[in-house]
């Protein structure tokens, strides 16, 4: 199975994307996006910090290695499982201000303003990572805020080599970046497009950084950095305040739980979708018995977009922020529910998403960014970050060095209208003062007798949580090892639009004709890629790591 999937790897992703990097280690582990930050994350452990310390350096070590999703001006959400078994989720999600409103991005003819919602400094959610990440430092951490953030100062003030990948994507970006002098001046060499080979250092990034190293929460949510903020959202008809960034705090949730054919699986509370609708779909669809059904089979794959289907049309109606709107978390991932959503699933015809205005698919980027970390005492972490779309608004707050998010249209600016993603959603996630917007970030961890077995997760916006289903359901129900976990091509069905969308070599040529004739819709192929599952997995006394080959990424372990 292997050998197979690594050749069908090589038909699969275009010839720039390297195989899936993999390690095995016994001490510690770190799979990210970025090789520098992977580094940085291992350093941290080789110095005797933990998990959670690593997850912390490498957090802010990605919002200098990799800007697109890494991040101080965005938010993200955190799992972790401690050593005692113990599993706490953190929610560092961004926020509306105080003064947003429903209808903030609707036009004078009561539809929605794509342009406002997303390439405008009132298209920014108060950004909560900052917070987030020395909260998690400070409860669980071992080591000093100084330490941790000592490697990300040094990448920033001393600079690093820019690859061929982020070079090209600071290229392909770059008409945005002219927007804005101080994104120009950051992303660019005096105006011109920075190229691979070159040495890109970022000193104000590098002074806020420092202020954050010096004076903790205070040194980005007050003080000069808060003052920077402000100014620029009162020049441009932001709504960011003084007082919203000072009142903003992250907060710990229980985290979403179910379990799966003996294992436990754990993931991200409201306002993430992601934990709620994977603990769904594996309820639905535990009662089949998908190991003999083969992994890509006509039936397997029927089931899991059936599944997909029912679960993505409940994210319509009932998930927001739990702070502002009744979440039934409970309700829709006990199994009774799934049995009941799923009685009608009938074997040999496709369900019926089209009674509702659909979506258009939102086009795919390399949005958000997710990292796994593990040491050898049993600890392990599971985050996702983000700033939205990639690279967010585009907008870097001058004289602070760091991108802004462009989260706000995460919310449902308009009932049934879709985002960026094409996803639909309802009051339950209409705009309002104070509220998180929906999301689909979905770090997980699964454990079994109470130890981790498995850390994943994955960007894509609607895509993320049906990249992760997949991953554990290749790793539970398949059988596979990590890296073929990770590499196997993916598909996705959001409800709406009515079409599955894949990635070549996961539906064969005779399953999507089956599917077809079963009423299955969108099934002419795709050669786009889906997710990036930066995963860790414990094995035989071994810590196993793997970045996607879906991307250029890096583990580090020792
Ligand atoms: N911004 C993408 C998400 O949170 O789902």
């Amino acid at each position: 199975m292997k050998r197979f999937l690594l050749l069908l790897s090589l038909f699969i992703f275009p010839v720039s994307f390297a195989l899936a990097e993999y390690q095995r280690a016994t001490q510690g582990m770190v799979s990210s996006r970025s090789d520098i930050a992977s580094e940085v994350g291992k350093e941290i452990l080789a110095l005797g910090g933990n998990a959670i310390d690593a997850a912390v350096a490498t957090g802010f070590a990605l919002s200098v290695t990799y800007p697109s999703a890494g991040n101080l001006g965005g938010g993200g959400f955190m799992v972790i499982s401690l050593a005692n078994g113990e599993v706490l989720t953190l929610d560092y999600r961004e926020k509306a201000p105080a003064t947003a409103h429903r209808d903030m991005f609707l036009d004078d003819k009561g539809d929605v303003d794509r342009e406002l919602a997303l390439n405008s400094h009132q298209s920014a959610g108060v950004p909560g990572s900052v917070a987030g990440l020395l909260e998690a430092l400070d409860k669980y951490g071992s080591l000093n805020r100084e330490q941790v953030l000592a490697p990300a100062i040094r990448l920033a003030e001393e600079g690093f080599i820019l690859n061929q990948e982020i070079a090209g994507q600071f290229r392909g970006h770059f008409n945005s970046f002219r927007n804005y002098p101080a994104s120009l001046a950051k992303f660019s060499a005096n105006g011109s497009p920075l190229n691979a080979g070159a040495l890109w250092r970022q000193p104000d990034l590098a002074r806020t950084l420092s202020a954050i190293s010096d004076k903790g929460r205070d040194g980005f949510y007050k003080g000069s950095v808060a003052d920077l903020i402000v100014a620029d959202m009162q020049a441009n008809n932001g709504l960011i305040s003084h007082e919203d960034l000072i009142n903003y705090q992250p907060v710990w949730r229980a985290p979403v739980h179910g379990s799966y054919r003996g294992y436990d699986v754990w993931s991200m509370p409201a306002p993430s979708s992601g934990g709620v609708l994977l603990v769904q779909m594996l309820n639905m669809l535990e009662p089949y018995n998908i190991e003999k059904l083969g992994w890509g089979s006509t039936e397997t794959v029927h089931l899991m977009i059936e599944a997909q289907r029912r679960a993505y049309a409940d994210r319509a109606e009932h998930l927001g922020d739990p702070d502002y709107v009744e979440v039934p978390s409970s309700m829709l991932t006990s199994k009774d529910y799934a049995r009941q959503r799923f009685a009608n699933f009938d074997p040999q015809v496709a369900g019926d998403s089209a009674k509702i205005t659909a979506g258009n698919w939102g086009e795919e980027s390399p949005q958000t960014t997710h990292y796994s970390v593990a040491d050898d005492e049993g600890n392990a972490v599971s985050v996702t970050t983000t700033l939205n779309r990639s690279y967010g608004n585009h907008i870097v707050v001058p004289g602070a060095g760091f991108l802004l998010n462009n989260e706000m249209d995460d919310f449902s600016s308009k009932p049934n209208s879709p985002n960026s993603y094409g996803l639909i959603g309802r009051t339950a996630n209409e705009i309002q003062p104070g509220k998180r917007m929906l999301s689909s970030m979905s770090p997980t961890i699964i454990t079994r007798d109470g130890k981790p077995v498995l850390l994943t997760g994955s960007p894509g916006g609607s895509t993320i949580i049906n990249t992760v289903l997949q991953v554990v359901m290749n790793v539970i129900d398949h059988h596979m090892s990590l890296e073929d976990a990770v590499t196997s091509p993916r598909f996705h069905h959001q409800w709406m639009p009515d079409v599955v969308r894949y990635e070549i070599g996961a539906i064969s040529d005779e399953v999507a004709a089956e599917l077809e004739a079963m009423g299955h819709q969108g099934l002419n192929g795709s050669r786009r890629t889906i997710g990036e599952a930066n995963s860790v997995m414990f094995e035989n006394g071994f810590i196993d790591g793997v970045s996607d080959p879906r991307i250029v990424g890096g583990v580090a372990g020792f």
